[in-house]
């Protein structure tokens, strides 16, 4: 970034744009200018953006729904063309967006740019200040201490301030409902219901009562009024799961809803009014699906107005340690067992496994094994034979010790310490092997004084008679 910051210029008047352009560089700004078209805010993400300076008429004609997403990026807006008389036609709702008339006077021009950046600071400070408690909240709910989590929780804080439609994507047992609860809880709608609604577990006729309610004699069974989960959430949060299964006809309807505000209960007559933040979630490629045509273009677009994508764990494998010790010491305390922890060598298994059920089949898997074991540690043996599999195909090969090779390192990436550690207790091991268990000579093999060795074992678990 420039030290006078990026300013992004959306006009399509280029006469206006060169001018507008020009002077700014020459004033010490980083300019981008863009044929933006219709991915506006795909462009400004992708973009390191400190402002926008766009045409009001032209940021109307490619993203009508500029202002109600304009508070959750991070460049402010400059607006040209917004003048007293247009505003109460487009009235600003935004304290990000600063706006001045045509045809622009520069200088005056450069001042609000000024402004605006000096509002950027303040509002930059304000929330890694605020910030600081919802990030603990956040994170002794959601776990994980990985890159990508802790952008998670940092789009969480921001987000849940906001009444913003969020979209949550990602594997399955990611933390999908996970987050969406943790945006809820720590937005000004805590105290408001969290009412989750499974869009694929409901047969698809009676979905639409569900979600709206029903009035007494409207169908077939309907035999007294009953409110709808839009209702039940109104001034909270609706989660709604699995919204990549939701059927054609419920789309439309569930896009009224979005853009008006309001819905019918089945069989009645008048719209009923609703406050309602919604945050959707789905493991399916909403993206691929609106192309097959599955599912609404407009209906993706209402929805994802913030999107969210949360990686599977084989992506932030540094996350499963800490993860199995959260999991270990709440299972250890509900079933009062006590089990230690996991050697070495099963951690080290753990962590390079796949991990197709991400942290739910790890929390499973964590449960079983304190049940089965009891106490003492978890060991290879203990692993159910699936994730023993994944071992023989491990990265690190003591064939070519101290040879790096440019295939060592996976796909989806390694957990460094517990792959030089297995290195380490297979060479430890293979040298044990060729001494027949002699630790003198195991030593020798390895450059190793005896009693560094026999250190080794210890700290490693490896039991090993003394000799
Ligand atoms: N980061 C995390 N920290 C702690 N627990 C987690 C984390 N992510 C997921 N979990 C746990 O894993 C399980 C699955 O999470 P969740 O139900 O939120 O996943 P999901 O993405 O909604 O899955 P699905 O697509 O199958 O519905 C839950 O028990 C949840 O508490
Ligand atoms: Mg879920």
């Amino acid at each position: 970034m420039q030290e006078n910051g990026t300013i992004f210029i959306a006009d399509c008047d280029v006469k206006s744009r060169d001018l507008v352009s020009a002077f700014l560089t020459y004033k010490g700004y980083g300019i981008t200018v863009a044929e933006v078209g219709t991915s506006f805010f795909d462009t400004l993400q992708k973009n390191n953006v400190d402002i926008v300076i766009a045409d009001l008429a032209y940021l109307q004609s490619i993203a009508p729904d500029f202002e109600e997403r304009s508070s959750m990026i991070n460049p402010l807006m400059v607006l040209i063309g917004y003048s007293e008389a247009s505003s109460d036609e487009h009235k600003k709702t935004s304290d990000d967006i600063f706006t001045i008339p045509k045809p622009i006077n520069l200088d005056e021009l450069e001042s609000l740019v000024m402004r605006a950046r000096e509002y950027q600071s303040m509002k930059l400070y304000d929330n890694s200040a605020g910030g600081s408690s919802q990030f603990q909240l956040l994170s002794a709910t959601m776990i994980g201490t990985s890159p990508p989590m802790r952008a998670l929780f940092e789009m969480i804080s921001k987000v849940a301030t906001s009444k913003a439609t969020v979209l949550i994507q990602g594997e399955s047992g990611t933390g999908k409902e996970l987050a969406a609860r943790a945006i809820h809880q720590l937005s000004d709608r805590h105290a408001r219901n969290f009412v989750p609604v499974n869009c694929a577990a409901i047969p698809d006729d009676l979905l639409e009562s569900e979600l709206f309610g029903h009035v007494k004699g409207s169908f077939t069974g309907a035999y007294a009024n009953r409110i709808g989960r839009f209702e039940m959430a109104d001034r909270g949060t609706l989660f709604l799961d699995e919204i990549g299964d939701m059927k054609a006809n419920l789309q439309v309807k569930l896009l009224r809803v979005l853009q008006n505000r309001e819905f019918e209960p089945v069989g009645a007559s008048k719209s009923q009014k609703v406050d309602v933040r919604i945050i959707a979630a789905t493991n399916k490629n909403l993206e691929e699906l609106v192309i097959s045509r599955d599912f609404r273009e407009d209906l993706y677009y209402r929805l994802s107005v913030i999107p969210i994508v949360i990686p599977p764990l084989r992506e932030r494998r540094e996350d499963i340690p800490v993860l199995i010790h959260t999991f270990l010491t709440r299972f250890n305390a509900d079933k009062r067992h006590a089990v230690k922890g996991f050697s070495r060598d099963s951690l080290a298994i753990l962590c390079n496994y796949e991990w197709p059920g991400n942290v739910r089949e790890l929390e499973n898997l964590v449960e079983r094994l304190v049940i089965l074991k009891g106490s003492g540690l978890i060991v290879p043996d203990d692993l159910p034979e699936k994730y023993l599999s994944g071992k023989i195909s491990h990265p690190v090969s003591v064939q070519s010790p101290g040879l790096p090779s440019d295939n060592l390192l996976p796909e989806g990436g390694i957990c460094l310490n517990s792959a030089v550690d297995e290195f380490e207790n297979n060479l430890i091991m293979q040298a044990l092997a060729r001494s027949g268990g002699n630790k003198k000579e195991a030593a020798l093999l390895l450059n190793l004084k005896r009693t560094t060795l026999i250190e080794k074992l210890k700290k490693k678990n490896l039991a090993f008679s003394e000799d």
